[in-house]
């Protein structure tokens, strides 16, 4: 079979008029911001792997070693014959570790907002594990969406690593999680990651890194902008900046503008004053029992918990009630 056919592919992309429009609703705000899912094009995934591998950037390199460690433990919880659904899956790196240690898994499903750097991390995964169906959905995973109901496995699990959850606002993940709940069924399970609480000083490091890869990804959104919106942005004329909201409890990331100055985009033009701020991305951090309070209130029962020897990260294990 050619490796174009290893994986099935569905596209339910956001289309470009979209992109738009947040840009235009964002930047129309007051406070001004705009969307993190548009951090990911092919260079802002291939950024955002550039970030993992950051040495202050310890959330990749915790969960990564606590799967590690605690795979034989977690494929035990999980069982045989699974159907493993990624939510915002990157480049396909974590479920390996997960793949490895399951008894017999049955299909794996890779949801990603990345077109192409989903379609090719999907190829590759479907080349590694033959006995494996894989199927790649390119969707806004904000947006309710559909799962298949014939795809093989008898146990349906979800997996969510990196935190991502920390994206939303505590109202929205709570109604995200409620569409897992949805996605596996009662009797499903649910593997997370969940960045925890912790010194400001570290997360001001991971998030502020001194290559400037974050601030890289950070711009992409105004390159982005330029490249397929045809936007009027001057990007060297904007900053990026991460902030601790400790009454949040979360990261926030900035793009800061040096001076007063103009964007144009879609025929209208947004004036910023200098040190001006767009608002780009939250990443909220939990402590355990604020994320399985999280859990429980969108109908799951927390399981098992694993954390590091430092407190800094946490994987938890949820099962779906019955309703
Ligand atoms: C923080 S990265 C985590 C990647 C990977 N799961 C990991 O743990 O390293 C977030 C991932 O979610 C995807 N993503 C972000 N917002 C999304 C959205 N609204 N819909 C679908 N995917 C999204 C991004 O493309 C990216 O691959």
């Amino acid at each position: 079979m050619p490796r174009s056919e290893l994986a099935s592919f569905t596209d339910l992309s956001p289309a470009e008029d979209d992109f738009l429009g947040d840009v235009i609703a964002g930047l129309s705000a007051s406070p001004k911001s705009l969307p993190c899912k548009y951090f990911y094009d092919e260079r802002g995934s291939k950024l955002f792997e550039q970030i993992c591998a950051l040495p202050e950037y310890y959330p990749t390199r915790t969960e990564t070693l606590l799967m590690r460690e605690k795979a034989p433990e977690m494929a035990a919880a999980v069982g045989a014959d699974a159907l493993i659904l990624e939510y915002g899956c990157g480049s396909i790196e974590k479920v390996r570790v997960l793949l490895d240690a399951l008894d017999q898994p049955a299909s794996y499903v890779a949801v990603d907002i990345s077109r192409e750097h989903l379609r090719a991390a999907a190829e590759v995964l479907a080349g590694d594990y033959p006995s494996v169906d894989v199927h790649a959905i390119c969707a806004d995973f904000s947006q309710p969406f559909e799962i298949s109901a014939n795809l093989p496995g008898r146990r349906k699990m979800a997996f969510f690593p990196g935190s991502t959850i920390g994206n939303f606002e505590p109202s929205e993940a709570k109604a995200f999680l409620t569409l897992i709940a949805d996605h596996v069924g009662v009797g499903g399970g649910l593997l997370i990651g969940a960045d925890r609480k912790k010194d400001e000083a570290i997360l001001h490091a991971a998030y502020n890194d001194r290559a400037g890869v974050t601030a890289a990804f950070n711009l992409n959104l105004l390159s982005r902008m330029k490249n397929e919106l045809d936007a009027i942005v001057d990007i060297d004329g904007f900053a990026h900046d991460a902030r601790y909201n400790a009454v949040d409890g979360r990261i926030e990331m900035y793009l800061v503008s040096q001076s007063d100055q103009s964007i144009n985009v879609g025929g209208r033009k947004f004036s910023f004053a200098a040190g001006e701020t767009i608002h780009t991305e939250n990443s909220h951090k939990y402590e355990i029992e604020e994320f399985q309070a999280l859990g429980r209130a969108a109908g799951f029962e927390p399981k098992t918990v694993w954390s590091d020897q430092d407190d800094l990260f946490s994987v938890h294990y949820f099962e779906k009630n019955a309703d």
